[in-house]
């Protein structure tokens, strides 16, 4: 039997169960199906759908029903100003690190155009392509340990006419060229393994490698802030973004490592969120 918009989005009911925001959620996978955006639905509701189109909204919706993240499902995700491709390879980005993008930005604001910034653990390349963009003259170079999600991020820079990223597969500092940065940001996975949030919302379809490190959620950190000294310039920045429940542990990590100005921040839900620290060299 035909559907008409109205009778499909009055389906937004079977995603209760998985989604508070189920009735917007809807709404994105017809748009997505009908190739219109969510106003002209709202103004056509008595429209009429075929019978492929509708096939293909229910079978969204029964993949949204089983917990897997719209992102996923629609293949894309807004991140800053600017639209990603995203798959099972990569983090879906989240709002609270562009909190992390904005304190990258103030910290670089002022410091010239030819400056060097690092994004370790690039994954969909949000971080580093909205510094990238940001001033075309900066030389952006993005690590990731995974060459599926360094083909994302690749794949996304080029969509985005981004041309001022280098891409390089390798772990953490290694995989780094022999420079010195301006600034080194990393969203690195920080999930304790076994955790409950593991098993919640988005995160069980995610890439685990995304997600979880050992030494509590801490391996990453430890790793990156042994490592980074070598490659900061003198008074650079490192950056992190970090677990609701790990700041006061990685601002002593820091202090302890001989980093000057360590401060830490909430992101927008009021949750700490950030840390960051300036490489004086005088360790
Ligand atoms: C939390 S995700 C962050 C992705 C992206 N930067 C963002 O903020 O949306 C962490 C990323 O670190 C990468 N990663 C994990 N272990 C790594 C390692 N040893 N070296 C480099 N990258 C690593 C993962 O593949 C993943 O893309």
């Amino acid at each position: 039997m035909i559907k008409t918009v109205q009778q499909a989005l009055a389906e937004s009911g079977s995603l209760k169960p998985v989604s508070e925001s189920h009735v917007l959620e809807t709404e994105l996978l017809l748009s997505h199906v009908l190739d219109k955006t969510r106003e002209y639905l709202r103004a056509h509701t008595e429209e009429e759908i075929s019978d492929d189109h509708y096939q293909q909204f229910q079978f969204m919706l029964q993949r949204r029903q089983q917990g897997e993240p719209v992102a996923y499902i629609l293949g894309h995700r807004e991140f800053w100003d600017f639209d990603l491709k995203v798959n099972e390879s990569v983090l879906i980005p989240r709002a609270e690190t562009e909190v992390l993008v904005e304190k990258c930005l103030a910290r670089l604001e002022g410091l010239g155009s030819s400056l060097r910034i690092a994004d370790l653990g690039t994954g969909s390349g949000a971080i580093a392509i909205a510094i990238a963009r940001t001033n075309p003259g900066w030389q952006v170079d993005a690590v990731d340990i995974s060459e599926d999600a360094l083909s994302v991020a690749r794949g996304n820079a080029t969509a985005l006419g981004v041309n001022n990223i280098e891409f390089h597969l390798g772990s953490w500092c290694d995989g780094l060229p022999e420079a010195h940065y301006d600034l080194i940001v990393a969203n690195p996975p920080y999930v304790e393994p076994g955790d409950k949030y593991l098993a919640e919302g988005d995160l069980p379809f995610e890439p685990s490698i995304a997600l979880v490190a050992d030494d509590h959620g801490f391996a990453a950190f430890n790793s990156i802030t042994a490592a980074a000294p070598a490659y900061l310039k003198k008074d650079a920045w490192l950056l992190y973004e970090h677990g609701y429940n790990q700041q006061s542990q990685l601002i002593d990590t820091l202090v302890a490592s001989a980093f000057d100005k360590v401060a830490g921040y909430q992101d927008y839900a009021g949750v700490d969120r950030i840390v960051e620290a300036m490489w004086t060299g005088n360790s």
